[in-house]
């Protein structure tokens, strides 16, 4: 079993309703709204752990809903369909009924997406809080009891505030508390986060109001999460406390990233200079391994929210500090092209490379801002005909890649995928790439056969000595020329 027993034994009550029908009564009605990739695992472990609450989330797309109440879920997460199949229909359930799960729910997560907007004011840079203002309305609209109203999204410092004053527009009488408990997983890692987070963050007013509010989060969640690490904060601190998360994991990679630049230059090998630095207690050893550049729905989304969000305030040196993360992390991706081409006799023309993942990490199918989506459409750009091939990320592949000229194939065997190629290039560092049998990889390849490792995961002396040309991250070269 992925999870712990769950010990706790609870009631049901079953009443009889007005119309004649018997219902169960739980201790708490929670509602969430969206089901993706923060909603949905969420929303699992909760009423996984929590039986004696009833949960339901809804979605305006309908597809996405009879996914998560079919046998296959639409995200890709270890663990998550164990969870999901030991709750759902006893208290876990997925329904399209919006306006029908407002009205029933006593606290409301709200996990729509906050994409960087693409139009107007703050284009490129601002959160588009288009849905979420919208699913604020919707509650507003709907609602004939008072709620808890939970910011999951990540969302802009202060944005509580707007979220309070369209609740409240219409003065209806009806009392809406709002928290904010940003999420903290980490895709392929989502059900291990969830079941043992570092922390929980409940922000809320330090009124009566907003305390007792804050309070009945914090006992949710403290059905299985130790009090010490449920973390209170005033709803600002809170907020801002999820984009400086992020940003502080992403300068890390783009730390050990520019480092990694200075490395191929001057014969030092970043992953020891990373051991070398992360072994003193003061710096950790996680999150400085060398990449061909970080991807994920989050880091560059908030970063630039960040940065807007200074430079709005008039602290032009604070937003650019910031906005150098994202730019190390473009060069990275774009000198990793250089490099390819520089090796490959500064032409792509014709020649076949396969991607080792497309995913923008390990045990994920989820794509958005993977580095490989950018690689991918620079060596089109360089007519490079692509052999792409994952263990879960071909659906969302083909989908990033649609439209965009240029041969392109999809082979999920890497051994078929790599066959006749001139080069294969690492881009995701699933475990099974570490584990191939690359001595007849090099075999069914094209000669020169080339390895671009962009996640430094294989033996590249090994690699060298099968007769492989290897280019790594950080690292000397091996070539035989
Ligand atoms: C999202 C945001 O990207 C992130 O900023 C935030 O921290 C948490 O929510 P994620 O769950 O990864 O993260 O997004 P996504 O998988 O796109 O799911 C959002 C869901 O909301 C989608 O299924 C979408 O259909 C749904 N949605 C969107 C609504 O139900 N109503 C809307 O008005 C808009
Ligand atoms: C991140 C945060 O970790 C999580 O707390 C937050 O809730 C959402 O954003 P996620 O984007 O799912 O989670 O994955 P993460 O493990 O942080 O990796 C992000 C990117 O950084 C990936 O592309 C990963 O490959 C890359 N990475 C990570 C590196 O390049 N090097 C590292 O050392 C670590």
């Amino acid at each position: 079993m992925v999870c712990g027993q769950v010990l706790k034994i609870w009631l049901i009550t079953v009443i009889r309703s007005e119309d004649g029908f018997f219902v169960s009564e739980f201790e708490k009605d929670i509602l969430c709204i969206g089901a993706g990739y923060v909603g949905g695992p969420t929303m699992a472990m909760i009423a996984f752990k929590c039986p004696q609450y009833k949960v339901t989330v809804v979605d305006i797309n309908e597809n996405r809903i009879s996914r998560w109440n079919s046998g296959n879920l639409p995200i890709y997460e270890p663990g998550l369909d164990e969870i999901v199949e030991a709750a759902r229909g006893r208290n876990l359930f997925f329904s399209a009924d919006i306006k029908g799960g407002i009205r029933r729910a006593d606290i409301i997560f709200v996990s729509v997406n906050t994409p960087t907007k693409t139009f107007g004011a703050g284009a490129g840079m601002a959160a588009d809080l288009q849905y979420w203002e919208r699913t604020a309305r919707e509650i507003r609209e709907c609602s004939d009891s008072p709620k808890i109203i939970v910011e999951k999204s990540t969302l802009p410092v202060r944005t509580a505030l707007a979220m309070e004053k369209i609740l409240t527009a219409e003065n209806n009488g009806i009392n809406f508390d709002v928290l904010s408990n940003p999420e903290f997983l980490a895709e392929g890692s989502a059900i291990k986060d969830l079941e043992d987070p570092d922390r929980v963050l409940v922000g809320s007013r330090e009124t009566p109001a907003g305390l007792k509010a804050r309070d009945q989060l914090v006992e949710i969640y403290a059905n299985w999460v130790p009090k010490d690490r449920i973390l209170t904060t005033n709803i600002w601190s809170s907020e801002l406390s999820k984009l400086v998360s992020n940003a502080f994991l992403a300068q890390r990679i783009s730390s050990i990233n520019s480092i990694s630049a200075l490395c191929e230059k001057t014969d030092a090998d970043v992953t020891e200079v990373s051991r070398a630095v992360g072994m003193d207690s003061r710096v950790g050893h996680k999150f400085l391994n060398a990449s061909v550049g970080f991807g994920g729905s989050c880091f560059k989304k908030d970063i630039l929210n960040l940065v807007y969000l200074c430079r709005h305030y008039g602290l032009e040196e604070v937003a650019d500090y910031w906005d150098g993360v994202l730019r190390i992390n473009d060069y990275q991706k774009r000198r990793f092209i250089l490099e390819m081409l520089a090796a490959m006799f500064n032409t792509l023309a014709g020649k076949r490379i396969c991607m080792f993942g497309f995913a923008f990490k390990a045990n994920t199918g989820d794509t958005r801002e993977s580095p490989a989506i950018g690689i991918a459409g620079r060596l089109l750009e360089e007519r490079a005909e692509l052999v792409i091939s994952d263990p879960k990320a071909l659906e969302n592949a083909r989908a990033d890649l649609k439209g965009i000229p240029g041969k392109v194939s999809y082979e999920e065997d890497p051994y078929a995928a790599a066959s006749g190629c001139d080069a294969v290039a690492v881009m995701t560092e699933w475990d099974v790439y570490r584990e191939l049998d690359y001595s007849a990889i090099f075999r069914s390849m094209s000669k020169p056969a080339y390895i671009f490792d962009g996640r430094n995961i294989l033996d590249h002396k090994r690699l060298h000595e099968i007769g492989f040309n290897v280019f790594p991250i950080g690292k000397v070269a091996l070539t035989h020329f």
